[in-house]
């Protein structure tokens, strides 16, 4: 613990969390991502204790420090369970109308994403019920993802636009966006991505839409200020290389940070272009190259790995994720929740990138946490468990982190701890409906 806080002995808090098995800590010299084998070194705290006021984290250490330095009104033992920083999520395409089970089928039986979005279907059709939907509709759509993911620990996301493709429309997906970060305890990154496919009606000039992405609808987005990312879907039949690189340009020119969907179903580059033009994450990197990778490790651009996209797909394919860790490039984990791969856990995630991308537990704790916080732009507020950090926590009723992705299909969550507060208490709602010994009489 802090010497400052050592000094101020006994102080009042709002909450403390005591007696965790593990206290799962991420804290780190570096104001960095990382990268290689830092990627292992979680901060683990055994009997650990965490200490919170005004929504913020102000102790962190053994239970017996942490006691014997502060009181609380409200304090929670961790016995037995798991303390580790929200998750974040990285990747979400999290405002849609409509869904797409019709198209699942289609992909069971063997037909492409890429010939079903030809087709008019796909992204296009989500695009289409996503238009004449309403602004309530969609608050209503983007408010129960929110919960679920909550109720599964994440507690900051990253959510993209990219299913209005005309001014109005992207416009209207943002300030979504932005009412449900006013609405919502989770707390919202929004991103750009009218990028993401060539809309209908500009199939025959797809030049011509590229020029509005970037005269027109960049200047409005950042006027308004609705956005702190720019995002395009780079890839072969969709946004080529060079038009990627324009638009990406742009969006940094009016000061939207940029995150590339790169080589997600072929080898276009995208990984060298996250790099040369300084993104913070190239995502995806099903078909990155090693170069492309060594590129990005140099300049600490987040390899954001979406295994549960993948898996969607159906090609059995998965990033190099062991690869990109030997070049030392920053691994970080999100959902990609969407119409077409349709998940908001990201403990789940977990199980994916364990089991198909060989990431051990921690490695992917890191990854779903700091990593990601960092590949949202708030690797100063959140990701990790330290003094005057968010006190975005949660407690997961396992007794070692080691169980994240080995225990799956379930939700280990036993409480979730949003800016201080107890917003999802899992053992609460049991007792109503667990039968007591004196009911049974
Ligand atoms: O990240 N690849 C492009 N965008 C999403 C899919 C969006 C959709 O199919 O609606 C992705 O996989
Ligand atoms: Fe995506």
């Amino acid at each position: 613990m802090s010497k400052a806080v050592k000094a101020k002995a006994r102080e009042k808090l709002d909450l403390l969390i005591v007696n965790a098995n593990e206290l799962i800590t991420l804290s780190g010299e570096t104001q960095k991502p990382r990268k290689g084998k830092q990627m292992q070194e979680i901060g683990i705290i055994r009997d650990g204790g965490l200490a919170i006021k005004d929504g913020r984290i102000v102790a962190v250490g053994k239970t017996a420090e942490v006691t014997k330095a502060f009181k609380a009104e409200n304090v929670i033992s961790a016995n037995g369970k798991i303390v580790l920083p929200g998750f974040v999520d990285p990747h979400t395409h999290l405002v849609f109308a409509g869904s797409r089970e019709d198209e699942f089928q289609m992909r069971i039986a063997g037909v492409p994403y890429m010939e079903i979005l030809k087709a008019g279907g796909g992204i296009l059709r989500t695009v289409r019920e996503t238009r004449k939907a309403s602004f309530e509709k969609l608050v209503e759509n983007g408010t129960k993802a929110l919960d679920s993911m909550l109720e599964h620990g994440t507690t900051t996301v990253e959510a993209k636009s990219g299913y209005g493709l005309t001014t109005k429309d992207e416009l209207k997906m943002l300030q979504v966006i932005q009412r449900l970060n006013q609405l919502h305890s989770v707390d919202i990154v929004p991103t750009f991505l009218g990028a993401h496919a060539i809309p209908p009606e500009f199939s025959n000039s797809p030049q011509d839409y590229v020029t509005l992405v970037i005269e027109e609808m960049i200047p409005k987005v950042t006027e308004k200020g609705l956005a702190e990312f720019c995002d395009v879907f780079c890839e072969r039949g969709i946004f080529n290389l060079e038009q990627s690189r324009r638009i990406l340009t742009a969006g940094k020119n009016s000061g939207l940070k940029p995150k590339v969907h790169a080589d997600e179903m072929s080898h276009l580059g995208g990984a060298e272009l996250a790099a040369g033009i300084g993104a913070v994450s190239a995502d995806h990197m099903l078909f990155s190259s090693e170069e492309g990778t060594k590129a990005m490790a140099e300049k600490d651009v987040i390899a954001n790995l979406l295994p549960a996209a993948a898996f969607s797909l159906m090609n059995n394919r998965y990033a190099d994720a062991r690869t990109m860790i030997n070049l030392g490039a920053p691994i970080a984990l999100g959902t990609d929740f969407n119409p077409n791969c349709w998940i908001e856990n990201q403990q789940l995630i977990i199980a994916l990138a364990c089991h198909l991308m060989k990431l051990t537990p921690a490695e992917a704790i890191t990854a779903t946490t700091i990593n990601a916080a960092y590949a949202v732009g708030r690797g100063n507020e959140v990701g990790s468990l330290e003094a005057g950090k968010k006190a975005d926590a949660i407690i997961l009723d396992v007794p070692s982190h080691k169980f994240l992705g080995y225990r799956f299909g379930v939700n280990l969550v036993d409480k979730v701890i949003k800016n201080g507060r107890i917003v999802v208490d899992k053992e609460a709602s049991r007792n109503e409906y667990r039968i007591l010994e004196e009911q049974k009489m």
